[in-house]
């Protein structure tokens, strides 16, 4: 027998929370996953050895989760992620109480095998090239897929091990992608939210994956109640994507799915303003930052600082620099490029052969325009830690961020909020999500290295109150909708989608109302039957005609009509 249901939508009042609907969330515990802690874990001897992440996002999430408890929240938190490194199944016990001793932290376990698949495979080699616009560097293989379903499920039942019903979970990034269906078709009360930190590309790109994996990439995420994006663009391309691979329309960016409704957002992350713009002042910053200043002595430092990736540009940088060399010779000497390379993903393909390409690119520009008192080009490969990292920035008059494709880019925001005498100048490419944000830099293609000569000219000769007033604009908007507003606004957020779902009832039609239907149909004379049947009897379909309701589905359809 198939079943009725009826479903009704209030409208009105859809954003009205009273303070007691959102104090028992807010009193909730948050519990963040991510594919990476914010701490890796090294083992020698037995003995586990902590090293601090160094993504963006790790960094970020952990300078919120501080802040909250710092300002005494009430609700606890717990972080929930990978350790960085594969753990032996006898020490993995060991490993989870200090995790939770020592970070609040509960790991969750993978072999090298599955890392493999999974984090190099379908997250790095596939997902990452594709929604940064490389197709041709994206491998589409089985495999990787099924290694990429399996290891979200792992994740789903670590949490498993650790969820209460009231928990309010924060799960971020590409790796992690069917997670919140996963977990809510275990329970369905908890309230999930996903954010993505990379772009959501167009629905061109997106469909280049395979039908299933598309579309179950895109019900996965539906299993959150709120999916957030750096800027508006990854939003509408999301709810594009939706619409022609799912059908499923949105109003005001709220999906009604067949059972929910959720909501799509766009919240640009910030970075800890106060850390960065107080870090000059701590005296070992200072003192690095002196010391670079004396190294470089009359030469203006541009700095470059990525995580080893070709979305970044940097090949891109190099060329724009080179051309800037050569088409303007007075400044060869008084300038130096200081270029730090972060390794990242070694052992992906691409990433190799880039560092190669980098490496031979700076010693064809050092070789071209060097001389015995001049080094163009300052390369090192090498972590950079948090107080080195505010010296450089401290200590560069440019920063020239040039990615093709750049979810966001939190270094363009980082040396604004660093440079607190408002003298830097930033170059930052039109393709960082950041250069909505940041339009007072000098914005360019960076894909034209003649653009990127010009911005090197123009930022050489920008005079100081004219920085300072860039800048002032910039740091003002930065400190504002820092990392903590941008945390908070989501979690917020989050609590106004379960109030918009609590108007949302869909009731299934009982006994008593089934009773009812079939008297009243019996008593009238004259009937009409309005009837509903995909998108209530069946999920919303491209080709209504094949599907059939969950019972009849075994069943030949021709039996269906009578
Ligand atoms: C990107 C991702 C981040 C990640 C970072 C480092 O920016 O969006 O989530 O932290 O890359 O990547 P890794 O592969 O080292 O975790």
């Amino acid at each position: 027998m198939v079943r009725c249901a009826i479903s009704v939508v209030h409208q009105e009042n859809r954003f009205t929370v009273t303070k007691d609907d959102k104090e028992p969330m807010t009193n909730r515990r948050l519990i963040v996953v991510s594919n990476r802690l914010r701490f890796n874990v090294s083992v020698s001897d037995g003995q586990f050895e902590f090293h601090d992440s160094a993504g963006g996002v790790a960094t970020g999430l952990a300078s919120y989760i501080q802040f909250r408890r710092r300002t005494g929240s009430l609700a606890e938190d717990l972080w929930v992620g990978w350790p960085g490194t594969s753990v032996e199944p006898s020490l993995r016990e060991d490993l989870k109480k200090q995790s939770l001793a020592a970070y609040r932290s509960y790991p969750v376990f993978l072999s090298e095998e599955e890392m493999e698949q999974f984090y190099f495979g379908f997250c790095n080699s596939t997902i990452w090239p594709l929604f940064h616009y490389f197709p041709s560097f994206t491998i589409y293989q089985t495999s990787f897929w099924e290694q990429y379903k399996h290891v979200n499920q792992i994740f789903c039942d670590s949490l498993m091990e650790v969820l209460d019903t009231n928990d309010v979970v924060w799960i971020h990034d590409y790796h992690l992608m069917l997670l919140p269906s996963l977990l809510k078709a275990h329970r369905p009360q908890l309230s999930i939210g996903f954010f993505l930190h990379i772009p959501f590309p167009s629905f061109e790109i997106f469909r280049l994956l395979p039908n299933e994996w598309r579309r179950e990439i895109l019900e996965g995420l539906l299993g959150a109640d709120l999916i957030g994006f750096h800027n508006y663009e990854y939003t509408h391309h999301f709810l594009q994507c939706v619409l022609r691979i799912l059908g499923y329309e949105h109003q005001l960016a709220q999906i009604l799915t067949s059972d929910r409704v959720v909501k799509v957002d766009t919240f640009p992350m910030g970075i800890d303003f106060e850390k960065f713009s107080t870090a000059p002042a701590d005296p070992e910053v200072h003192e690095e930052e002196k010391k670079i200043r004396s190294t470089l002595s009359e030469v203006t430092g541009i700095l470059s600082v990525d995580r080893l990736d070709y979305s970044k540009g940097i090949l891109n940088r190099l060329e724009g620099y080179e051309s800037f060399l050569e088409a303007n010779p007075e400044y060869q000497g008084k300038v130096a490029l200081i270029m730090i390379v972060v390794p990242s993903r070694i052992g992906v393909r691409e990433y190799d052969l880039m560092k190669r390409q980098i490496e031979e690119m700076v010693g064809k520009i050092n070789g071209r325009f060097g001389r015995v008192q001049w080094t163009p080009v300052l390369y090192q490969y090498r972590h950079v830690p948090f107080k080195s990292l505010a010296a450089l920035y401290a200590a560069s008059d440019i920063c020239l961020v040039t990615p093709l494709r750049d979810g966001m880019n939190l270094i363009a925001k980082e040396y604004v909020a660093a440079r607190t005498d408002g003298a830097g100048v930033l170059i930052l490419s039109e393709m960082a999500g950041s250069a909505k944000e940041l339009p007072e830099g000098i914005i360019i293609n960076p894909n034209n290295r003649a653009e990127i000569a010009q911005a090197l000219k123009e930022a050489l000769e920008t005079p100081l109150p004219e920085r300072k007033r860039r800048n002032q604009i910039m740091q003002r908007r930065l400190k504002r909708y820092d990392v903590m507003r941008w945390a908070n606004d989501f979690i917020k957020s989050l609590v106004d989608v379960r109030e918009i779902q609590n108007h949302i009832q869909a009731k299934l039609l009982g006994s008593e109302g089934r009773r009812e239907i079939i008297e009243r149909y019996h008593r009238s004379h004259r009937r009409a039957l309005f009837l509903d049947y995909d998108g209530t009897l069946t999920p919303l379909a491209r080709y209504p005609a094949t599907v059939f309701p969950k019972r009849a589905r075994s069943a030949d359809p021709a039996s269906l009509v009578r």
